[in-house]
């Protein structure tokens, strides 16, 4: 199969887009702050699917604490990004140990102080609250914190046993997601695939991972036979395409897997028509739900739809998520 000439052009501007960036931010722009892979709710549902797929529901209850942990994590940002000073913390703290929903005039939303109740004393949540930095707050959550889940989750996982599946990740950046695949205790119980259109992007990989399989390569046109993987996942891609390349992708994807693929999306909305907005030479389109799940429709037997705004607020009665238009999508074949 030859690439028709219009994504050829279409190709060399994304990989225009994203090769302007040096090396060490590629690394790392993508996994800092709200969308540090550890509390992304996308992110945690991608793994949770992949833990899944390998163990059915043996592990959701804990995933069902992640998800709170992702929340509590990503409150307390929004509070840090507010200048939120270190007293006003420990007040918060104070008022959850006492039941008040309120912390001299912060409120405490009901998915902190259930989480709050629902773990033994002391708890990240204390740890969240106590740690001291300076009198505001640039300084990110420390890794002790953040890798609370990381622990608890490779420690279970080093138990288990389980034939391997394979799965493939476009678009997978500097191994964005992936290296917490692996420190969360995931990636020994796959033959994982990533590749990336821009090649810096796959140097950083290969040098966090030498042994995993980072190519460069093109969504729209992947190097696989058909039905090569069992899996796929893939986060924040099909809005940077023309619909002509979102259709592409979307049939290539589907053509090299097997089984299920997990899609992350940024930007859609519940309207019927896809809305293209070109950013300089590449796209940042709001892509319509309906139609999407049409997309998939083509080559999939079922398509189910998480908007995660609504998934939170049903499941834990958060209702401050930071993006609205965020979507995951779970395609069965
Ligand atoms: C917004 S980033 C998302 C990266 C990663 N999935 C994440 O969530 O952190 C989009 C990525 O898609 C890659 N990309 C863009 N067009 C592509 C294409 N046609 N084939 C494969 N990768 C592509 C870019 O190089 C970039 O790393």
């Amino acid at each position: 199969m030859h690439m028709e000439d219009r994504f050829r052009l279409e190709t060399e501007k994304l990989l225009k887009s994203w090769s302007k960036h040096d090396r060490t931010t590629l690394r790392n722009y993508l996994v800092e702050d709200v969308q540090d892979p550890r509390i992304n709710i996308q992110s945690i549902l991608s793994r949770h699917w992949l833990v899944e797929k390998l163990f059915g529901e043996k592990f959701a209850d804990l995933a069902e604490h992640e998800l709170r942990f992702g929340l509590v994590v990503n409150w307390l940002l929004e509070l840090l990004k507010r200048q939120v000073r270190t007293d006003r913390l420990q007040a918060v703290l104070y008022a959850l140990i006492s039941g008040q929903k309120n912390a001299e005039g912060i409120e405490i939303p009901s998915y902190i102080s259930q989480t709050f109740a629902g773990l033994a004393l002391p708890n990240y949540i204390c740890d969240l609250l106590n740690w001291a930095p300076v009198e505001s707050t640039d300084e990110p959550v420390p890794e002790y914190i953040m890798t609370t889940f990381q622990r608890i989750w490779s420690e279970l996982l080093a138990e288990e046993k389980s034939k391997k599946i394979s799965v493939l990740e476009p678009a997978c950046g500097s191994a964005n997601d992936y290296r917490f695949i692996d420190s969360f205790g995931i990636s020994g119980f796959i033959n994982y695939t990533g590749f990336d259109l821009c090649a810096k992007n796959i140097r950083n990989a290969r040098q966090m991972f030498p042994e995993i399989d980072f190519r460069v390569g093109n969504v729209f046109e992947i190097p696989a036979e058909d039905n090569a993987f069992d899996y796929c996942f893939v986060h924040d891609l099909f809005e940077h395409f023309s619909l002509d390349a979102l259709e592409i992708a979307v049939s290539e994807i589907c053509r090299v897997t097997s089984r299920s693929i997990c899609i992350g999306f940024f930007n859609m909305h519940e309207d019927k028509d896809h809305i293209v907005q070109n950013v300089d030479d590449y796209h940042w389109n709001k892509l319509s739900v309906s139609a999407t799940k049409k997309l998939f429709e083509r080559y999939a037997s079922t398509v189910q739809i998480v908007h995660i705004e609504a998934f939170l607020a049903s499941r834990f009665e958060c209702r401050d998520v930071h993006n609205k238009n965020a979507y995951t999508f779970i395609a069965d074949f």
